[in-house]
């Protein structure tokens, strides 16, 4: 955990922001529900128990089964949680008590797990607000519609406390939590570097165990091992394909053959919870072919330029058309597309090569905060999100600020179901040479990802020692 005036802080900010949504005496209570433990098969066989990012956020305490109540109003807070027994120290050895863990996160009073229920039931007597985030989880999301008599398929809605009875999630606690999450502290980005060097040393012994004949199998155990062996483990389930033109392939039953492209998307969860997202592209005989070379310059390129232009002030949203408009430059100049680049990028042409977005959040989640709503997330309230293939899904178009910290990750796949079915419909407005494009059905994708921390006067990239990335740089570190 960080330090308890870490906590302290933060949940003295919440109640701030959280005092604009309404006057003194209206603004209720927020209810914060921890994750429970999973049953794999049977309740003693859990999942690895993985602790909800807001309560990390807000509490810090990594353990199950805990709830916490701030009034907004009276500033008063309380952890519920239960102390082990007997029985449970048999199993697990003894436990530090739940005062004593609630007072690492610098909350004075705790009291039972189920003493939740009266508390908030006393709250919706008198008529107050009980603010909640959508939960993820489904235990958080019945223990949830229980406890605020919610229905189930409501408590994932968010909506203003004064709509519906106040019976959803709550917008104005999800925007007062993305406001603070998005930006963050000096604390977490070191964090977040830290997590940055376990994912570049995943990539690093990634790369190493590359060649024909071995299994990708086999590099995915290697890579993940280095991740559990040093941090809490991924920070999302591995990519590793030679068929990288399916975006997120996680089959990895292919022996690595020459001549291929091997996609490698993968990073590491460190023991604090922050995450890392890396993607290199790899020749699998440890050199590119001269087609495959000029491909990837163009995603390199892109990778780099979208790099240049991340700074306060700039939208992530035009940092993505900027890499569109880049690679469709590349491949005119490959005879796969033709015509304007500004009217390709004004008929979403670059979405039938990168179906994708350039960048999402990252923190304490790798695609951090998805669970309170992309578009809250992601977008200034003044931003529509596109409906078209590629810039619809952007996770991140907002105008950066110092201390953002987005992934920066173009790519180029050749998907034949999809270029069949533009070509089927004509949905390539003619811009496209099929000719061309249909000659480059084997070769798979490219996509290349760093992590990049937005600073006061432009960025840098989180963790220390950058993935080669340039094609030479990346053939030196192959032999
Ligand atoms: N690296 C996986 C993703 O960004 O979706
Ligand atoms: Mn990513």
């Amino acid at each position: 955990m960080f330090a308890k005036e870490v906590y302290i802080a933060r949940r003295s900010t919440l109640l701030q922001k959280m005092a604009q949504t309404a006057p003194q005496g209206q603004r209720g209570i927020a209810l914060f529900v921890g994750n429970a433990e999973a049953a794999a098969q049977y309740r003693d066989n859990a999942y690895k128990f993985r602790q909800d990012s807001s309560w990390l956020y807000y509490f810090g305490i990594d353990e199950p089964f805990m709830a916490a109540v701030i009034d907004l109003d009276s500033g008063d807070e309380c952890i519920f949680a239960d102390d082990v027994e007997l029985g449970d120290i048999i199993w697990m050895g003894p436990q530090p008590s739940v005062a004593s863990k609630a007072a690492l996160a610098g909350v004075g009073r705790t009291a039972p797990y189920n003493d939740v229920r009266p508390v908030v039931e006393a709250a919706l007597t008198a008529g107050r607000k009980v603010h909640f985030l959508p939960p993820s989880r489904y235990f958080n999301t019945m223990k949830l519609s229980s406890l605020a008599g919610v229905a189930t398929e409501d408590v994932t809605k968010v909506a203003p406390m004064d709509k519906d009875g106040g019976r959803h999630a709550s917008e104005e606690l999800v925007k007062a939590v993305i406001s603070m999450r998005l930006v963050k502290e000096p604390c977490e980005i070191e964090q977040l570097d830290d997590a940055g060097a376990l994912g570049q040393l995943m990539h690093t012994v990634a790369r190493n165990n590359v060649k024909p004949g071995v299994l990708e199998q086999e590099i995915v155990g290697i890579m993940e091992g280095v991740t559990l062996s040093k941090g809490w483990g991924v920070s999302f389930p591995t990519i590793l394909s030679q068929h990288g033109e399916t975006l997120h392939n996680h089959l990895h039953d292919k022996v690595i053959e020459p001549g291929k492209l091997l996609v490698i998307d993968a990073g590491a969860e460190n023991d604090m919870h922050y995450a890392s997202d890396f993607t290199r592209t790899l020749p699998t005989g440890g050199r590119f072919t001269s087609r495959q070379r000029d491909i990837y310059q163009i995603v390199c390129d892109c990778n780099e330029l979208a790099f240049s232009l991340t700074r306060p002030g700039t939208a992530y949203r035009d940092v993505h058309i900027a890499s569109s408009k880049l690679m469709l430059e590349g491949l005119r100049s490959l005879d796969i597309v033709r015509g304007s680049i500004d009217d390709m990028v004004e008929e979403g042409i670059a979405g039938l090569f990168q179906p994708h977005g350039l960048g999402h959040n990252m923190g304490l989640d790798v695609h951090d905060m998805e669970d309170l709503g992309e578009n809250l997330v992601g977008y200034d309230p003044d931003q529509k999100r596109s409906s078209q293939l590629g810039l619809g899904s952007l996770r991140m178009a907002r105008r950066l600020v110092p201390g953002n910290v987005i992934t920066d990750e173009p790519g180029i796949y050749f998907i034949p179901a999809l270029i069949s079915q533009w070509k089927a419909e004509g949905r390539d407005k003619g811009f496209v040479n099929f000719s061309k494009l249909e000659s480059y059905f084997d070769f798979g994708g490219i996509r290349l990802e760093d992590d990049v921390l937005v600073t006061e006067d432009g960025a840098r990239r989180t963790g220390p020692n950058r993935l080669p990335i340039q094609p030479s740089d990346v053939e030196d570190a192959m032999s």
